[in-house]
């Protein structure tokens, strides 16, 4: 082991009032820069970078040749000003520089395989390469940055729940499934041969039985796990802020999460959010953005279309007729009709109609009528619109995705500008693509009370005690009042399909610990990953979770999921059940 002199002062500190003192740097090489007999390093940190300067006189200035950068260094040496022509304005320690007492070369770096410090070259650098090396990747300011935030804004977090009296309580990863509408991810058990555990999709069904045990308040930062198609704003294996109270109403459950967001987003990015903040009911929601989502920040509503529209295109009775129009802002029609194309989606057989307006073309795939369209909608020149028809549902979800996302493309909002809301009133019930009628959040929530006796005669209009937290477009979080009675419960459960015997194989834990004085609770769960990139302004999820998998759920630096050694699988017995 190298002995080395330890770091007095972090790079990125240094400044003139350090003029004359004796300092020890440890971090990295940033660049070398020779001029005549004078070489410049930037010596490098995490805090930032600092220029050493080696003459030619100095008996390290042969091993100083050598360096290369990210090469690691211990560095002594004592802080002068800067000539003031060689003062570097855009340096935070611009006006000082270290003269080279001693070096110790610590390790050797080869040369890197992706332009980590150049933004531009970087913006073309496939995500695979960054991710195989994500540890150098992270070396980048502005990764750096995003893990940062995320630590600083989990702390902020953190300390609000606790002042609130919250006690943070770990609860199993290995556990029987916990259904939150995707696919388990199984884990083989040795012991039992043939039986799994379930990695917690969410930790739902054990924080109401914090509740049961009279916790009251209880938070944790946990990672959940969901095998399901990775997305912009998806991964496997995500962290949930998860919070849940016992003895509130949604207004109580409500109004924490607005303070604790109010007070995270003023204290890491010095922005105020309103008090309170909006809300919207699911179906004004759809009704005027298309999406339980909805970027609330620009307008661009969702309209109905009238009869000379329905009867243009053709659209029969008891289908929906969706309109969405917006302006070009000066890109290109191609473009946009690329773009239309790329984001609609066909879901549940809706049809979709475009035409876009420029100077010199008309793009529409509205064939023979488009022209007729442009008049009915009065299109102007620069001005497109999108006409979707079918279910009411899907139409208007299609448009409402469309929408946040031409948001983006178009820059119809600014990045630093932030818009949250609450979606509240969901649909207890939703029927899926195959026509099963299933949660819309999960079986444990609450119907509204005044609607229980709908669910045996019309449950698909039974209004849920559910509220989405909503932020530029993104589903950052989710919750709802519980069922904290084993009848409703039993009812649900076999109402979603059930039999009694799955019931009590999956649920039996929960439906008895209802009997045993299960106080009215309730909760929510932020998406912390998704909070943070959308702070950010980013749109991938990747890029503020240090090592993620991507798109094709894999991870390029481990290489998992890999294939385990023979040896285990025939421990857990899984070469039998295979062959
Ligand atoms: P839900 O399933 O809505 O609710 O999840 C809560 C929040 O978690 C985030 N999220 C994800 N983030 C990244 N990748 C994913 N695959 C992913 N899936 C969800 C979203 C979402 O709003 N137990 C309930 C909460 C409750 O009722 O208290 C639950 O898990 O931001």
């Amino acid at each position: 082991m190298v002995t080395f002199p330890k770091r007095t002062h972090w790079c990125g500190e240094l400044r003139k009032e350090h003029v004359g003192s004796e300092v020890v740097l440890n971090g990295w090489v940033h660049t070398v820069r020779k001029v005549g007999k004078i070489s410049f390093v930037l010596v490098r940190d995490r805090t930032g970078v600092v220029q050493v300067v080696v003459s030619s006189r100095s008996p390290y200035y042969e091993v100083a040749e050598t360096l290369t950068p990210e090469a690691v260094v211990a560095v002594r040496g004592v802080v002068r000003a800067r000539p003031p022509s060689q003062v570097n304005p855009e340096l935070p320690t611009g006006e000082i520089e270290v003269e080279l007492r001693e070096l110790v070369i610590l390790n050797r770096a080869k040369p890197i395989p992706i332009p980590i410090f150049d933004a531009e070259l970087m913006k073309t650098t496939s995500e695979t390469l960054r991710l195989k090396y994500r540890y150098l990747d992270l070396r980048r300011p502005e990764m750096q940055r995003n893990l940062f935030f995320r630590a600083e804004l989990v702390r902020v977090l953190r300390n609000s729940l606790d002042s609130r009296g919250f006690i943070e309580v770990e609860t199993p990863y290995l556990a029987r499934s916990t259904p939150e509408g995707a696919r388990d991810f199984l884990v083989p058990s040795r012991l039992y041969p043939g039986k799994f555990y379930a990695l917690t999709q969410s930790p739902q069904l054990f924080k109401q039985l914090l509740m049961i045990a009279g916790f009251e308040r209880y938070y944790q930062f946990a990672r959940c796990f969901r095998d399901e198609d990775p997305r912009a704003d998806r991964q496997p294996e995500f962290t949930q802020l998860d919070i849940e109270m016992s003895f509130v109403t949604r207004e109580d459950v409500m109004s924490l999460v607005e303070d604790l967001m109010r007070e995270a987003f003023s204290k890491t990015l010095k922005k105020e959010l309103p008090d309170p903040l909006p809300r919207l009911t699911y179906s004004e929601a759809l009704k005027k953005y298309g999406i339980d989502k909805p970027d609330i920040r620009f307008e661009n509503f969702i309209e109905d279309g009238d009869e000379n529209l329905r009867t243009a295109l053709n659209a029969e009775s008891g289908k929906a007729v969706r309109l969405l129009r917006f302006e070009l802002r000066g890109r290109g029609p191609e473009a946009v009709k690329e773009f239309i194309e790329g984001v609609l989606s066909h879901e549940g057989g809706v049809k979709h109609y475009y035409v876009v307006r420029s100077e010199n073309t008309l793009l529409s795939n509205a064939e023979g009528v488009e022209a007729e369209l442009v008049r009915l909608l009065d299109l102007g020149v620069g001005e497109a619109a999108v006409i979707s028809v079918g279910n009411y549902v899907k139409a208007s979800e299609a448009l409402g995705a469309l929408r946040n996302s031409l948001g983006r493309y178009l820059e119809l909002a600014r990045r630093d500008e932030y818009a949250m809301l609450w979606v509240i009133d969901f649909p207890l019930f939703e029927l899926n693509e195959e026509g099963v009628m299933v949660s819309m959040h999960h079986p444990f929530t609450a119907p509204k009370p005044e609607d229980i006796s709908k669910l045996d005669t019309d449950p698909l209009n039974v209004t849920a005690l559910s509220y989405d937290l909503v932020l530029n477009g993104y589903e950052v979080g989710g919750g709802s009042i519980r069922i904290n009675n084993r009848g409703l419960q039993e009812k649900i459960l076999r109402m979603l399909g059930l039999t009694a015997e799955e019931m009590y194989d999956r649920y039996g834990f929960l439906l008895e610990a209802l009997e045993y004085g299960a106080p009215p609770h309730g909760g929510i769960a932020i998406g912390l990953d998704r909070l943070v990139a959308v702070m950010l302004g980013h749109e991938s999820i990747r890029e503020v979770i240090a090592f993620p998998k991507n798109k094709e759920m894999m991870d390029p630096m481990t290489g998992a999921p890999g294939k385990p050694p023979e040896e285990h699988l025939r421990e857990i017995k899984w070469l039998k059940i295979i062959s």
